[in-house]
């Protein structure tokens, strides 16, 4: 009988993984195996959940605030000190800022910007020389679908998504030969605390249920076990692309 594969990334550094997507991403990895640097600002893993023991073994809970550059290099060389590898990274810390453009300041745009955008790239190029020493690996960046959509009042936050993409692509092309992979993982509308204030409106809830083919917004939980299944599949030829998880939102007419 022959055994089953086995994953072939072992260590996973997750930003933002203090709740929300970061956290369940953390949960769903440290379930299937891998160990789990849990990357957040309170540097105490995920806070919006208890963690079960067995789960809480596998993971190491770092400061890194995402802007912070020189924190963002201490905390990977912290974790690969631990564990010995780094074998792939999932940038999810994000934030949600939107008003109207008329009245939107270019202080909001830039801070939007700096850590859904510019944090996303400078996390990769941090990562970049432990991905290499560990002979190659996979970037998991999270965008929005709303990284082709126009919506009102989120300008620079669908600009900043878009830029996730566009930084996916770049980096896809031009690490392979670093056998360093990178996919950009998008979800729709899935319920987090980002959301929470829109989702108290009952006319909110009716709006975004009729808009979502498949009848109801995301859970954490989906956008976990795809990622997950991204990193534990470990595909080879897929690398560059961004992938949708919006209950088919964006395609709908
Ligand atoms: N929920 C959705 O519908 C949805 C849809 C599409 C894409 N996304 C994307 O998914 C990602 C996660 O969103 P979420 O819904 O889980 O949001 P969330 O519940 O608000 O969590 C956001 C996470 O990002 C962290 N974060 C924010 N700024 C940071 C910084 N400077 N340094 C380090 N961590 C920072 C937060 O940490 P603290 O606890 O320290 O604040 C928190 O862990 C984001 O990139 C978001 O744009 C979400």
């Amino acid at each position: 009988m022959t055994s089953p594969p086995q994953p072939l990334a072992r260590t996973v550094a997750v930003t933002g993984a203090s709740r929300g997507l970061g956290a369940a991403i953390s949960l769903e990895l440290a379930r299937r195996g891998f160990t789990v640097g849990c990357l957040s600002r309170k540097g105490i893993g995920p806070e919006d959940q208890a963690v079960p023991t067995d789960l809480a073994a596998r993971m190491i809970n770092l400061a890194c605030d995402v802007t912070d550059e020189a924190e963002a290099r201490a905390a990977l060389d912290a974790l690969t000190e631990k564990t010995g590898a780094l074998n792939a990274i999932v940038n999810n810390a994000g934030i949600h800022k939107q008003g109207r453009s008329t009245d939107f300041s270019s202080t909001d745009f830039a801070e939007v910007m700096s850590v859904n955008a510019t944090a996303v790239f400078a996390m990769c190029r941090e990562a970049h020389p432990f991905l290499t020493a560990a002979g190659g690996g996979l970037i998991v960046n999270i965008g929005s679908h709303y990284d082709k959509m126009g919506v009102r009042q989120h300008a620079a936050y669908c600009a900043a998504k878009a830029a996730v993409g566009a930084i996916t692509r770049c980096l896809a092309v031009e690490w392979a030969r670093d056998k360093i992979r990178v996919i950009d993982v998008a979800p729709g509308f899935t319920l987090t605390d980002l959301n929470k204030p829109h989702m108290e409106s009952e006319r909110f809830r009716d709006f975004i249920t009729r808009a979502i083919p498949l009848g109801r917004p995301g859970e954490p939980e989906e956008v976990a076990r795809f990622v997950a299944a991204l990193i534990g599949e470990d595909i080879p030829f897929a690398t560059g692309e961004t992938y949708y998880l919006d209950g088919g939102q964006a395609i709908s007419n």
